[in-house]
């Protein structure tokens, strides 16, 4: 079949003229990631707000050839859903509607485009809460989230995203939909489609609707900590301490980081004095602390963690990495990041049960990541992961080889190649 030429007619029939965008000033947002540091050139943004439309966008863009990007919120951190030139980008914020709750099942089904805090809404309101929180809920969405498998704070407590999801249904580089939307406790009937999207950052599939699981909301009467420390050793005693004590977030960040943010929003040194690192506590029950302990109590405290992100990257150009290590080799990795991205400055903070290091390197122009390469080798070298839980995306797919061995790699290209031969989701992303 010749392959015919793309047109922007051919999306305006399918979602209508006032979603498809073309305008540069009208795309851009869409167009750079969150960092700044990645932009890309879209032939369109296209806006569909349902399954059908996606699929028909789909089938239209497969007999032209023209690759696809899904972006949900755009929070991605890893270029997951920058397009690449002569590329469209699906954006699925318009898919926003949730179905209502499974009180009896504790589940609900939600289109892919609806915000992780608008998820967590629903599921209050009925007494219940969504399993993952991260600082970038209000724009991350459903199907984001669970493209990148993501983690966030209270994987500690309640698992990743891959573990609240139930079911998926989803639109094939083909065009064609599958759907398992059942929410079964017990179903295995052939291969786990839904859980091989998981995590796929829409190279295999364009997720349209998600069926998770929802779990009881937090305990109000827990109790917010943040511990001075004086290393990560002393940080990991307190979480092990703490584990049988209802332990429901474990987060740390290193002294500048502390300073960093407290310069950037304008909060005071948490402490009576300073420590090389912190950790933010939070416990169902009484948190078990030695008596000499230099802590401070309040739910305010979220704010030195919940804002790094920002704080880092007003500090221009950053590059950032998100890195997991077996817990035994955390404390010697922190020791030794400084050394490995010499000359430039490293601010190190993170998600301590999961030995998750945000990894943000100051100081390299963004074309230079030969500092970022040093630190992906160091984690590999240590048996940890380029990816703990912000994806591979196109920021690190030619680092993959470190994480993956050969047989995988060649594994995941051949299901690449059945699912999407033409080679039309998110070229570029994941696999190099
Ligand atoms: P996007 O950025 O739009 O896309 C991310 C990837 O998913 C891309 O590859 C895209 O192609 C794909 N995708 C999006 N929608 C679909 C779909 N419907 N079907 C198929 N593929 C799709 N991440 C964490 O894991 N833990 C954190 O604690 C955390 N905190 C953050 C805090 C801040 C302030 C920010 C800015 C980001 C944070 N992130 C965190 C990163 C980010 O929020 C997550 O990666 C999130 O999962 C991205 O969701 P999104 O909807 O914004 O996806
Ligand atoms: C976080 O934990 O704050 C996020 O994953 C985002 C980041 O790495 O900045
Ligand atoms: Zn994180």
């Amino acid at each position: 079949m010749s392959e015919a030429a793309f047109s922007l007619g051919s999306l305006r029939t399918i979602v209508g003229d006032a979603h498809v965008l073309t305008d540069p000033d009208v795309i851009r947002p869409y167009a750079h990631d969150w960092t700044n540091r990645w932009t890309g050139h879209p032939l369109a943004v296209v806006r569909p707000s349902t399954t059908e439309q996606i699929s028909a966008v789909m089938r239209a863009c497969a007999t032209t050839n023209t690759p696809v990007v899904a972006q949900g919120g755009n929070t991605g951190l890893v270029a997951g859903s920058v397009p690449p030139p002569r590329s469209v980008l699906l954006s699925t914020t318009r898919l926003a509607s949730i179905d209502s709750i499974d009180r009896d099942a504790r589940q609900v089904t939600a289109q892919a485009g609806v915000t992780i805090a608008t998820l967590q809404e629903h599921a209050r309101a009925a007494g219940l809460d969504y399993g993952v929180d991260l600082g970038s809920r209000d724009s991350a969405t459903i199907g984001g989230t669970v493209a990148t498998n993501a983690g966030g704070i209270r994987v500690v407590c309640r698992g990743d995203t891959r573990s609240q999801v139930l079911g998926v249904e989803a639109v094939l580089a083909d065009g064609s939909v599958t759907s398992h939307l059942a929410g079964l406790p017990k179903d295995s009937a052939g291969y786990d489609l839904g859980g091989l999207l998981v995590g796929s950052e829409g190279t295999l599939a364009i997720l349209t609707k998600v069926r998770v699981r929802l779990c009881e909301p937090l305990p109000e009467s827990r109790t917010t900590l943040l511990v001075g420390v004086a290393s990560i050793g002393k940080a990991l005693e307190l979480l092990e301490n703490n584990r049988e004590r209802g332990l429901l977030a474990a987060e740390f960040m290193s002294r500048s980081c502390i300073e960093l943010v407290g310069e950037f929003a304008q909060l005071p040194d948490p402490l009576a004095a300073p420590w090389p690192f912190y950790l933010l506590l939070e416990t169902a029950d009484s948190p078990e602390l030695p008596t000499d302990a230099d802590a401070v109590l309040d739910r305010r405290l979220w704010a030195y963690r919940e804002r790094q992100t920002d704080s880092v990257s007003s500090l221009g150009h950053v590059h950032k990495l998100d890195v997991g290590v077996p817990l035994h080799r955390l404390a010697e990795c922190v020791a030794a990041l400084p050394g490995v991205v010499t000359p430039h400055q490293v601010f190190v903070f993170g998600h301590l049960a999961e030995g998750n290091l945000h990894v943000e390197i100051v100081g390299p122009p963004y074309d230079d990541d030969a500092a970022d390469v040093r630190v992906l080798e160091y984690v590999a070298s240590l048996g940890g992961t380029i990816s703990a839980e912000h994806g591979v995306g196109r920021a690190k797919a030619r680092h993959l080889h470190l994480s993956r061995d050969a047989a995988s790699l060649a594994a995941m290209r051949a299901i690449k190649n059945a699912l999407d031969p033409q080679g039309l989701l998110n070229p570029g992303a994941v696999l190099p």
